[in-house]
């Protein structure tokens, strides 16, 4: 099978490398792809979020699978361009693609499959939001309706901080994203995430994960978009993974599908859990990064045939083969991020790092110049190890992380210590 990744950061690489552990996969292709994917796939330069472009690049190099990486190419309709030209895509169409891409879309649909989910008001004019806020008081959190990159959402401790966030947004800080915006209710509690394969009809669970959004240690200081990740996450026992499944997941889907949109893909529902009862805090329609690593850490060579399977709506038929595992992500990122860096820094001691399949550098911001591999981004690399224990997977991780010689880059020491 030749298999076309689209994306370029530490989740296609997870993602490439497991399609590799796969005999299944002849030719992998990664476009754009980084200079850590160039060391176990081919990269091509592709114009990603363009149909006609993916499309004539499956055709030219006889793909016979496509998986999507990010949110962008399939809110632009990708999935759907490759469908029609019956090229077989891991990914949601544009339609069902607005369950990461539009915040009041989400909401309408939870509210349609009555799924546990923080009351909100929707809307277009800043006064009448202004109003909303006034009447129901602080904490409060205000998110512009469409894609912000991660930066659409304030969550505000008081009443002035949302007020604010209504100018801002009105204002147009956030584009066309903060012309209409959603006002939910704070939800307390620990968050999570789930990962779940739809095939339109079919659901199947695939692990649990949680991050550390924050760049400090302790989790304070700014928002990122992960400093680390472990799986399993403890908080979401089966039990609450199940309610999830049955009171969120399999319901949202089902009105989906009844509105003629069905989903297929990976969903990843980020989970706010308190007294035992999840709610849902939002959808994405991608894999989570860094989460995808720690997950195809887990998963190895059977991601493939899931997503395929997936593709195919052949979820009913197909099963999870778990082991008894954990696994962490340690992310490298270059000193100032997530506020302004350097760019091009040499980073050495790549070579002599174990890649086993329990241990794996992940490359997410990457070059290669003059024969060494150089920091092209803010978050530069996902060190991801897997063990018996929790514990045993971030000694693992960290142990690596010692080996790395990249001044210029930090890390967080305490990935994992919620759950340790
Ligand atoms: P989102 O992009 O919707 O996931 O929001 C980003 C982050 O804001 C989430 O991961 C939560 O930590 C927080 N958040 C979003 N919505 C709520 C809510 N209704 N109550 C409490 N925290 C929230
Ligand atoms: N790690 C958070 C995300 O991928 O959205």
């Amino acid at each position: 099978m030749n298999i076309l990744i689209l994306g370029s950061g530490g989740r296609e690489h997870a993602l490439a490398w497991a399609v590799m552990q796969n005999p299944k996969c002849d030719k992998l292709i990664v476009a754009p792809g980084n200079a850590g994917i160039a060391q176990i796939a081919d990269c091509a330069s592709l114009d990603i979020l363009s149909g006609a472009a993916v499309v004539n690049f499956c055709e030219e190099n006889a793909i016979d699978f496509v998986i999507v990486g990010p949110e962008a190419p399939l809110a632009e309709g990708v999935a759907d361009r490759l469908r029609d030209a019956g090229v077989l895509v891991f990914g949601p169409s544009a339609a069902a693609a607005k369950l990461e891409a539009s915040k009041s879309f989400t909401k309408e649909i939870c509210d349609a499959a009555n799924a546990p989910t923080a009351g909100y008001g929707h809307f277009t004019d800043a006064e009448a939001a202004k109003a909303h806020i006034r009447a129901n008081g602080a904490p409060i959190v205000v998110k512009a309706d469409g894609l912000a990159a991660g930066k659409g959402v304030i969550v505000a401790m008081d009443e002035q901080t949302a007020l604010d966030a209504i100018d801002d947004m009105f204002g147009g800080e956030f584009g066309d994203a903060g012309a209409e915006v959603v006002i939910e209710e704070f939800m307390e509690g620990e968050e999570a995430s789930y990962f779940i394969l739809v095939d339109g009809e079919d659901c199947l669970a695939i692990g649990t994960a949680q991050d550390h959004k924050r760049v400090g240690e302790g989790d304070t200081g700014l928002n990122t978009g992960g400093m680390g990740a472990y799986s399993p996450a403890p908080v979401l026992s089966d039990a609450i993974a199940e309610k999830a499944m049955n009171e969120i997941i399999k319901p949202t889907m089902k009105v989906m599908a009844d509105r003629g949109m069905p989903y297929q893909g990976v969903l990843y529902a980020g989970l706010m859990i308190k007294d035992r009862q999840p709610r849902l805090v939002e959808y994405n329609v991608r894999f989570g990064d860094p989460e995808c690593q720690v997950l195809m850490l887990r998963l190895g060579a059977q991601a493939l045939d899931l997503m395929q399977a997936c593709a195919e709506g052949r979820l009913a038929e197909a099963q999870v083969n778990w082991a008894d595992d954990h696994a962490m992500t340690v992310v490298l990122a270059a000193k100032g991020y997530p506020g302004a860096y350097e760019k091009g820094s040499v980073i050495n001691g790549l070579d002599a790092l174990p890649e086993t399949s329990s241990e794996m550098c992940f490359h997410a911001g990457t070059g290669s110049k003059d024969g060494q591999i150089i920091a092209t981004g803010g978050r530069v690399l996902n060190v991801t190890a897997r063990g018996a224990s929790l514990k045993e997977a971030q000694e693992g991780a960290y142990a690596m992380v010692d080996q790395i010689d990249w001044p210029e880059g930090f890390c967080r020491r305490d990935i994992g210590w919620r759950a340790l």
